[in-house]
């Protein structure tokens, strides 16, 4: 199973993919994470990306769509890929389509996790304070927010031809949430 958890930042992806890895065994690939893996142990990659990331801005599809390449082998031995953050361009979706094609694979669904702005703000801000990722403030959120519906919004329309998307509300608890993730996932 490959499944994208598609949503704006403070969406819940990440929290979600990690329950999906804990319940069904399958790899969270986070291309977030993996940007700040790189930018924290101080690689030439993370050197590069370490600007565009603080100002919440995108990499370009190049260096995301190497990252997630390289990772694919892992997942398909687990038996599954969550991607959390990866595609947020149409070049990076049809570049996942071209890779897993390749491998006999494909997308299987794609969960849209749908919050309103106001609440993801709130959200994020809290994050800021918990976890003091460095492109949670005010300003940079609002950025962000914006970087998302310019680019990745359009991927709504690219997957729901597809007829792979599965729009959930994302307004929940993570119990709630998570139980309409699996209903949308195990609906035959
Ligand atoms: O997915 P997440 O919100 O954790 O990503 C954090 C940041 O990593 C994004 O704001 C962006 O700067 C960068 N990123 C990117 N391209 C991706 C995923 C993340 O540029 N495909
Ligand atoms: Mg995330």
């Amino acid at each position: 199973m490959n499944i994208i958890l598609f949503g704006p930042p403070g969406s819940g992806k990440g929290t979600q993919a990690k329950r999906l890895v804990a319940e069904r065994g399958w790899v969270q690939l986070s291309t977030g994470d993996m940007l700040r893996a790189a930018k924290a142990a101080g690689t030439e990659l993370g050197q590069r990306v370490a600007a565009i990331i603080d100002a919440g801005e995108l990499v370009s599809d190049e260096i995301v769509i190497e990252l997630i390449r390289e990772r694919l082998p892992e997942a398909e031995a687990a038996g599954g890929a969550i991607f959390d953050g990866f595609p947020r361009t149409v070049a990076q979706a049809e570049a996942l389509d071209a890779l897993l094609g390749e491998r006999d694979s494909q997308v299987d669904a794609v969960v849209e996790l749908k919050v309103i702005d106001e609440e993801l703000i709130q959200r994020l801000v809290k994050r800021a304070e918990e976890e003091g990722r460095p492109d949670d403030t005010e300003e940079v959120i609002r950025n962000r927010l914006k970087v998302y519906y310019d680019q990745t919004a359009p991927l709504i329309p690219y997957f729901d031809e597809q007829g792979k998307l599965k729009a959930v509300d994302g307004m929940g608890s993570m119990d709630e949430v998570a139980a309409s993730i699996a209903a949308a996932l195990d609906k035959k």
